[in-house]
């Protein structure tokens, strides 16, 4: 059967290494994957650094659609896939996650009834002012196979309508959804190791085992606002110059922009003269690992980080007013602040002073993607 991946931003060009890689450990006289990447990540250290480094195979088709408004951005992506769904013909679409490339592939599909199968499907931030609230409620609610790497995201499928009853084949009419564990889980258990052999980036950077915090910040709501984006690199000159700690910051493209515009002169310096806060580019997925594994704390605002800062049982600062990874919050290992300095600088106190945080097994045993594949042959093969 042919399936077409759709990628597009960074987390999901990652998360596309886990079923790709069942599928030619597992699967490959079975499904026939053509990967379709819409270019709205293009930067080299945003997109092309994880095909080779992940083994994923390269995109048959690269759409370029590039940066843009939500609107035109996601118009040009729907109208570009269309044509190739139309042409192609697969028997499944899969599409990942929350982001403009998910949205236009699952509107592009279901107007032309190519069924949709949904991998993170059932986070909810119950807020719709995030885009990607928006963009994910759109595309589970058009799936044929929604799959839920958490229990709560398979209780928010169940409270929305969704049955959890099994027929033999699924249509989007009658949609089967499923709690299956994470693929980020499944790469992140398969990378730790090679990350280890390869990565140089600790050695390099000249940082000390378990004696540096990592910092991701990207979130619109985080770079766009100048107050928030002000009160988070404040709290970072407090801990970094009060607290004498080591703050490694890969900065997504976006808020590398942001930060001339929007800090205080004053800031700024404070920020770029401060040998403690290292801000480098973004970097490759084994390096991010590498940092993950060797940092004693995490502080940021990305989705995928948080899981994997917990994965590496690190405690984790959240630079948002709530989170899809409640679980994370509920056992402790992760503590929701928003932007307050005064709250940030608390979560960092205490969890530095923290002892036996609990990092229980919420994300599945690793094998996600097998489950998927399977169930995507069991339904359209
Ligand atoms: C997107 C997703 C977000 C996800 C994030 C992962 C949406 C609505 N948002 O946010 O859910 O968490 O990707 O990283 O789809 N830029 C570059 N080079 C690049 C890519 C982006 O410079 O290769 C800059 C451009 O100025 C662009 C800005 O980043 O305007 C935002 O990029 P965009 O893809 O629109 O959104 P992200 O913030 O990356
Ligand atoms: N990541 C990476 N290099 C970086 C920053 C992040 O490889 O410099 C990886 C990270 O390990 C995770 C994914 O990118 O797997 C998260 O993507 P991002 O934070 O851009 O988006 P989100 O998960 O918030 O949608």
């Amino acid at each position: 059967m042919k399936i077409i991946t759709i990628i597009g931003a960074r987390p999901q060009i990652i998360k596309a290494a886990a079923l790709s890689r069942a599928i030619a450990n597992h699967f490959s006289n079975k499904i026939n994957e053509l990967i379709v990447h819409t270019g709205q990540h293009y930067d080299q250290n945003m997109s092309e650094v994880f095909f080779d480094e992940l083994r994923i195979p390269k995109p048959s088709i690269n759409l370029n659609i590039g940066s843009g408004s939500h609107g035109k951005q996601t118009a040009l992506m729907i109208e570009q896939l269309e044509a190739i769904l139309i042409e192609e013909k697969p028997e499944a679409l899969v599409v990942y996650g929350d982001t403009n490339s998910t949205l236009a592939a699952t509107i592009a599909a279901a107007k032309i009834h190519v069924p949709i199968v949904h991998i993170e499907a059932g986070l909810r931030s119950f807020n719709k002012k995030m885009p990607e609230e928006i963009n994910r409620i759109m595309c589970d609610h058009a799936s044929t196979l929604l799959f839920s790497p958490t229990e709560s995201g398979y209780q928010n499928l169940l409270n929305e309508g969704f049955k959890p009853t099994e027929i033999e084949k699924h249509t989007s009419d009658n949609p089967a959804i499923f709690h299956c564990g994470d693929v980020m889980y499944d790469n992140s258990l398969h990378f730790a190791s090679l990350s280890e052999q390869q990565s140089t980036l600790i050695k390099d950077l000249g940082l000390q085992k378990n004696a540096f915090i990592l910092s991701t910040v990207h979130r619109n709501d985080n770079t766009d606002n100048p107050k928030a984006l002000a009160s988070i690199f404040e709290s970072f000159v407090d801990i970094a110059k009060n607290g004498n700690e080591t703050i490694v910051l890969p900065l997504h493209p976006r808020t590398k922009k942001m930060l001339d515009k929007s800090l205080s002169p004053k800031l700024l310096e404070a920020v770029n003269y401060n040998e403690n806060i290292r801000i480098i580019d973004p970097v490759s997925f084994l390096d991010m690992i590498a940092l993950e594994i060797h940092c004693k704390m995490v502080i940021t605002d990305s989705g995928g980080v948080q899981k994997e800062a917990f994965f590496f049982k690190k405690p984790c600062i959240i630079l948002r007013p709530e989170t899809e990874w409640v679980e994370l919050v509920e056992c402790g290992a992760a503590k929701i602040v928003g932007t307050n300095k005064t709250l940030i600088l608390e979560a960092f106190s205490n969890f530095s002073a923290a002892k036996n945080l609990s990092f229980p097994p919420l994300f599945g045993d690793g094998d996600a993607s097998r489950f998927i594949c399977e169930q995507i042959i069991k339904n359209f093969g």
